[in-house]
């Protein structure tokens, strides 16, 4: 029986493909250090199971398509108080998690053969969306030695073509941990209003960025409301990835009409994660923030100083999000990590990597890097860095 195209030209994203190799390792009695995982090891604060014991909703009925109003609210008030935006209940819809408002966000804005515009390297599994919805990537290169920040406005016009209909910034990024400035984001701005395009502005890491550095919001810029859509997720805001609850955020109400459409379609998210979620908005503040915001800075730091110590390992500095990239000294960054895997260890210890190539557009780029991400705590970052040491020498040395 068929397959469809739209299923079988999706890859199997760069984070999952190592798996087998991983479980072999583990299966041969190895102790795995996870440089590959890209979701928070915090707890979930408790606030979010409280309020789901304490809730006194005894029949699961489907809840609004919106999502619960007490939760946008709640949503509403946090960009207020944390970030000085100005959204409504009426302007958010919450959805399962960031991945499914990128899901219909990009199903309410492109045909099938319309294009997106986007900065390489870029967080592989919007590849999976634009196979889902036949979208063509065109995407304009950020390079390590900019610390992947955008390109002069001419190289992104360059890529910009009548088909474009929408750029997505990951804002911190990932895979990259950069923070854009706001002269970036007035760029971006700038071509989607001359242009009457999107803006999605996916800031889904918006309360980890480093240095006292702040990770300024798209939704920050009144000239540009009609353009921007903002892609919101508890994920890493608040360690619950598994709770998927997520937001469209948007100011343009023919926008939203639709997206409320696809809402509609899947009649409702989980009713008890959004009393969870509702009860952290309303609970945990900046010095929640702040704590989990130093932690990982200080992990950052550890894994930073860490890695320029490598012989021969290139490192831009993250500024945000948890994820930092690598440029390792060999020829593919794939086969190494899966080397690492299969026929190294220290100490009966050995790490998973993520290679950076599925990160990447352009055929062949990003071959030497692999993305690590500090998900995990301080001693096992020391330890991490130690066996990748070993490794490389011993594999350079083969
Ligand atoms: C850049 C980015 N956007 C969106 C997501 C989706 O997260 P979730 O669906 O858990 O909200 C992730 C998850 O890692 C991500 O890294």
């Amino acid at each position: 029986m068929n397959i469809s195209k739209r299923s079988s030209n999706i890859k199997t994203s760069p984070v999952r493909k190592l798996i087998p190799y991983q479980e072999q390792a583990i299966k041969a009695g190895k102790k795995v250090y996870h440089f590959n995982i890209g979701q928070p090891d915090l707890p979930t604060p408790p606030e979010f199971f409280e309020f789901i014991a304490n809730s006194e909703e005894r029949t699961l009925k489907y809840a609004h398509s919106k999502g619960n109003l007490g939760l946008r609210q709640a949503m509403s008030k946090f960009y207020k108080e944390n970030f000085n935006l100005d959204y409504t209940d009426e302007e958010i819809l919450i959805t399962a998690g960031g991945s499914e408002a990128l899901l219909f966000v990009l199903t309410a804005i492109f045909d099938a053969g319309d294009e997106i515009l986007i900065s390489e390297p870029y967080y592989a599994n919007y590849n999976s969306f634009f196979e889902m919805l036949q979208i063509k990537v065109n995407a304009f290169s950020a390079k390590a030695e900019d610390g992947f920040h955008l390109p002069p406005k001419e190289e992104i016009l360059a890529k910009l073509t009548p088909n474009t209909k929408a750029i997505l910034l990951t804002n911190p990024g990932n895979p990259t941990g950069t923070v854009y400035t706001e002269e970036e984001l007035k760029i971006i701005g700038d071509i989607a209003k001359e242009n009457n395009i999107y803006v999605i502005s996916d800031e889904v890491y918006r309360l980890l960025s480093y240095d006292n550095r702040i990770a300024t919001s798209m939704g920050s810029f009144p000239e540009y409301e009609e353009n921007t859509v903002i892609i919101e997720s508890i994920s890493k805001t608040y360690s619950a990835c598994g709770a998927r609850i997520g937001a469209v955020v948007s100011k343009n109400k023919t926008f939203m009409k639709e997206v409320y459409k696809l809402c509609q379609s899947r009649l409702s998210v989980s009713s008890l994660d959004m009393i969870g979620a509702e009860g952290l908005y309303n609970t945990l503040k900046k010095d929640y923030f702040d704590q989990n915001r130093a932690i990982y800075e200080k992990r950052r730091d550890v894994i930073y100083s860490g890695l320029l110590n490598i012989d021969g390992v290139k490192v831009v500095k993250p500024e945000g999000a948890f994820y930092v990239m690598v440029t390792l000294p060999v020829d593919d960054s794939e086969k190494f990590a899966i080397w690492l895997l299969e026929h190294f260890d220290y100490e009966g210890e050995t790490v998973m990597l993520t290679p950076a190539q599925g990160f990447y557009k352009t055929p062949d780029a990003g071959k030497k890097q692999v993305r690590i991400s500090y998900c995990i705590e301080e001693d096992k970052i020391k330890k991490a860095l130690t066996i990748l040491e070993k490794g490389l020498k011993e594999y350079n040395n083969l």
